[in-house]
């Protein structure tokens, strides 16, 4: 994001009380949109993500020719964003007259590419200064081993991808990346043969039901959809390596989804809840699939109360209602195993650690590479508000021993770094500003409505 001159005053909080819809599942509405855009028919989408970044995958599809309508009244509003696509099917795009513009979506850039790379014409793609200087290397040698023909600057964007006839391929990530796994899966929808890829720890597998939902066969080892997750006791997949397999040439049908609400966007609200003496918060319907659920049970490490209710699964994603509510924090430690699945979580717990407990992260080096540096950004803002935090090459400490004092702090024009200041500055003792806090719309427009229609 580039920066602007938006600033929220956040100031302390007694405690928070009341119920929150969260805003649609950004990883998920991204791949039901592109899905959709493949399929043979009209799908519909309900609660569609509101944020820039599900945007920018909707306007880079329509550069891609496919027709879509979005109707987001305010009689919609408790639903999100309905949006309908006309599906074009898996080789019905066609050539964008410019270049395509993902803006701050690091998801939109490496999945499109997976897609593009089957295309029959070729495709250009670039974004806004954070997302140009992320790296592409991970989803560009997988797709160049299929076959695909990639150009990058430096292993960044702006790419070019010329579309060709893909092969199967059979491949290990270096690092786990639900991104790097959803582009070879998109690719392989559409090549010759079984891709195979193996994760030695699971990542996040909304495309694989996904694909599912919209027809398509998978084979999968470690069938995370049959994980009974009633306990939610998260998932350690240290000795067993998770395997997905995709046939190519097959057809996706048009169909009707409802997105579930973001817990990645949840847990902000839900680290406020937990932080403050006295608070208590409903959630409602929250996305709770077992491969995003580690933040509750890091939560609940730490101490925290979460009921979980009225869970149901829709098209493979499981979803249901959380309350949660303050108690004492305790100090814990997040090992280098844990990170793949908190990794969108780590900025929201730091926050949290600011009111008590402590936290110390390694083995999060992957930090650096999100829409900001994180462990820079995190480290810098919270300690100009106060907060005892050390950084270190592949994480960070922080010790909850002291209320912060409050103070100025910037959010580097990175949305999770914005909405995990605002929390932290719930619990200092005088007021924060948040410098750059527009950041919030690319996940989370509403964020700052949100929190303080919950806040006392
Ligand atoms: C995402 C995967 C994660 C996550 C990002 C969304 C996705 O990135 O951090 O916010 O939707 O697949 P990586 O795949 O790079 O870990």
């Amino acid at each position: 994001m580039t920066t602007s001159s938006t600033k929220r005053i956040i100031n302390p909080a007694r405690r928070i009380f009341g119920c929150a819809r969260i805003p649609g599942d950004k990883s998920i509405s991204h791949r039901y949109a592109m899905l959709a855009a493949l399929a043979e028919g009209s799908s519909f989408i309900t609660n569609y993500a509101p944020g820039a970044d599900c945007h920018a995958t909707l306007s880079c599809l329509r550069d891609l020719g496919v027709i879509i309508k979005t109707s987001d009244t305010e009689a919609l509003k408790n639903n999100g964003t309905t949006i309908r696509i006309e599906g074009r099917g898996s080789q019905g795009l066609t050539p964008p007259s410019n270049i395509l513009n993902v803006g701050n979506s690091g998801t939109t850039i490496r999945l499109l590419t997976g897609i593009l790379a089957t295309q029959s014409f070729e495709s250009a793609l670039t974004g806004d200064e954070s997302l140009t200087s992320r790296p592409m290397e991970r989803v560009i040698t997988p797709l160049t081993q299929m076959g695909a023909h990639i150009t990058a600057h430096n292993g960044r964007a702006p790419l070019t991808v010329t579309g060709r006839p893909l092969h199967a391929i059979d491949y290990i990530p270096d690092i786990p990346s639900a991104q790097v796994k959803s582009a070879i899966l998109f690719a392989g929808l559409q090549a010759k043969g079984t891709t195979t890829i193996r994760e030695r720890a699971i990542t996040r597998d909304h495309s694989e039901l996904a694909l599912e939902a919209f027809g398509a066969f998978i084979e999968r080892s470690n069938n995370m959809s049959a994980h009974n997750v009633t306990n939610l006791q998260g998932i350690e997949n240290t000795d067993t390596t998770y395997r997905v397999a995709i046939t190519g040439d097959q057809r996706l049908v048009a169909q009707s989804l409802n997105v579930p609400g973001d817990l990645s966007s949840a847990g902000f609200l839900a680290a406020a809840a937990a932080a403050l003496p006295g608070s208590e918060l409903e959630l409602i319907d929250v996305g709770l699939n077992p491969t995003r659920t580690a933040l509750i049970n890091v939560l609940r490490r730490m101490g925290v109360s979460i009921e979980i209710s009225e869970q149901k699964v829709l098209l493979g994603e499981r979803r249901g209602n959380m309350v949660i509510r303050h108690n004492e924090l305790h100090p814990i430690t997040i090992k280098p195993g844990e990170v793949p699945a908190l990794i969108d979580e780590l900025p929201l717990l730091a926050a949290l650690a600011t009111h008590g407990g402590g936290l110390n992260v390694t083995g999060a080096e992957e930090l650096r590479k999100k829409e900001s540096d994180r462990i820079t950004s995190l480290v810098t803002g919270l300690r100009n508000l106060g907060a005892n935090i050390t950084e270190q090459r592949d994480g960070f400490c922080v010790q909850g021993d002291k209320k912060i004092s409050g103070g100025q702090a910037e959010s580097f024009g990175d949305h999770r770094i914005a909405m995990a200041l605002a929390i932290a500055g719930l619990g200092a003792n005088g007021s924060s500003l948040i410098l750059d806090s527009d950041a919030v719309e690319v996940s989370y427009p509403n964020f700052f409505d949100d929190l303080e229609a919950i806040v006392e």
